[in-house]
């Protein structure tokens, strides 16, 4: 399938975003040298954090300036251990220390908005977890932002990297499935229990949780035109780590529709109150977490999105089911941040887009409006698809 959306990627890439990567090559953000290494300060020292640490400080590109966390003990500690030669205990204070290229955010989810805009002015680059930001207008005025002071921005998660998405992206356009018809992904545990904003406002299993098979569902089928959703709150009250019992302001239960046009539908489910024998250790089960269907054949993510180990496809002139792209091949979710780091020093394009993770922050946002009034909402947004180049 190769549906034309509004940008075509290959377009997108040649107008330049942010006056291109050659450009990006050329200079840090802060000036006129050429970047073999990005300065990188990373902002949130709590659990996601030790997952990109340890990364970022492998990669080869990338070189680990400062760390920032409101609670200071957590950047002392991040910085003892991964030898980073200055940390801070609020973003201003990171901003007039030590110089660096990109911002690496790792905090609460509600606070990635404000914190990318503040880094963005001070003509940081940024790679932001998930979500970008919590409104569309809000991410819309980031990428606007980014445009203006000559940096850029993007957010995880990193889905569309892994040699499943690509194998299941080239068996798509190759038309190995014929004409598509529907498509299912569900991502679910029994919710975080160390930190309270998962379930504040804005928090919520969507943009936790639904948010990488939004990513991949997008980027397989292309950007969705329409959303309708049910949301829920299943687990009124929770007990968390920092703030002890607290009530459950953002759902806990998605069940989200997409219309891709031409036809094609999909649904996301996620949620906190979704039993898996192995919570999340099952990512090496067989269990397939995301199913593509057409006509003439079928595609099964074996394990999560975020960490997949095998694709199972059948078709019409091969009908049982065989597996395919196994294994990681490079691909880990906490990569992100150093591979931005590789793109800024090299000139190289990531696969993922700014655009793309705005798109599906408008669909969760349409989501929360199709739950409140009961009614289907139209997107406006779109990003250079397909993703994959050369599909
Ligand atoms: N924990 C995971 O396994 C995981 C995996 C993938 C993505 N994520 C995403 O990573 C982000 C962080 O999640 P987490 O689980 O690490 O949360 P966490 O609560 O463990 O860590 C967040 C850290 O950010 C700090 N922080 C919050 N606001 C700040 C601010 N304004 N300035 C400086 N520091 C601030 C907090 O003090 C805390 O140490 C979320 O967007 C989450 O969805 C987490």
């Amino acid at each position: 399938m190769r549906r034309k959306t509004g940008i075509d990627r290959r377009e997108f890439m040649r107008r330049g975003t942010a006056a291109g990567a050659a450009a990006l090559a050329a200079r840090g953000a802060s000036g006129a040298a050429p970047a073999a290494k990005i300065k990188v300060g990373v902002i949130g020292c709590g659990s996601v954090s030790r997952k990109y640490l340890p990364h970022l400080a492998g990669c080869a590109h990338a070189e680990l300036a400062s760390a920032c966390d409101i609670k200071p003990e957590r950047a002392a500690q991040a910085a003892k251990k991964f030898k980073i030669p200055n940390h801070y205990p609020q973003i201003d204070a990171m901003l007039a220390g030590a110089p660096f290229d990109l911002l690496v955010n790792l905090t609460f989810m509600q606070e990635h908005g404000r914190l990318n805009k503040i880094a963005l002015e001070a003509g940081k680059h940024v790679w932001s977890e998930k979500p970008l930001a919590n409104t569309y207008a809000e991410g819309a005025a980031l990428v606007e932002l980014a445009k203006k002071k000559g940096v850029r921005i993007w957010g995880a998660p990193t889905v569309v990297n892994s040699p499943q998405f690509e194998f299941m992206a080239r068996a798509i356009n190759a038309r190995k499935l014929g004409a598509l018809a529907a498509a299912h992904a569900s991502y679910g545990h029994l919710g975080p229990d160390w930190s309270a904003f998962f379930y504040e406002k804005l928090g919520g299993s969507m943009p936790d949780l639904g948010v990488y098979n939004l990513v991949t569902l997008t980027g397989l089928l292309g950007p969705a035109r329409a959303v309708t959703a049910m949301l829920s709150v299943v687990t009124p009250m929770r007990t968390v780590g920092d703030k002890g019992e607290v009530r459950v302001e953002a759902e806990d239960n998605a069940m989200v529709l997409l219309d891709h046009g031409k036809g094609v539908i999909s649904h996301v489910q996620c949620g906190f109150n979704y039993f898996t024998p192995f919570q999340h250790d099952d990512t090496q089960q067989d269990h397939h977490t995301i199913s593509i269907i057409g006509r003439e054949g079928s595609l099964h993510l074996c394990g999560y999105d975020w960490a997949p180990h095998g694709v199972d496809i059948a078709t019409a002139d091969s009908r049982s089911f065989t597996r395919r792209a196994t294994g990681a091949q490079g691909y880990c979710w906490e990569q992100g941040a150093s591979v931005i780091c590789e793109c800024l020093a090299t000139g190289k394009e990531p696969r993922w887009t700014a655009e793309h993770a705005l798109h599906v922050v408008e669909i969760m946002e349409a989501a929360r409006e199709s739950q409140e009034h009961g009614r289907r909402v139209a997107l406006k947004s779109t990003f250079p698809w397909p993703v994959v180049e050369g599909v």
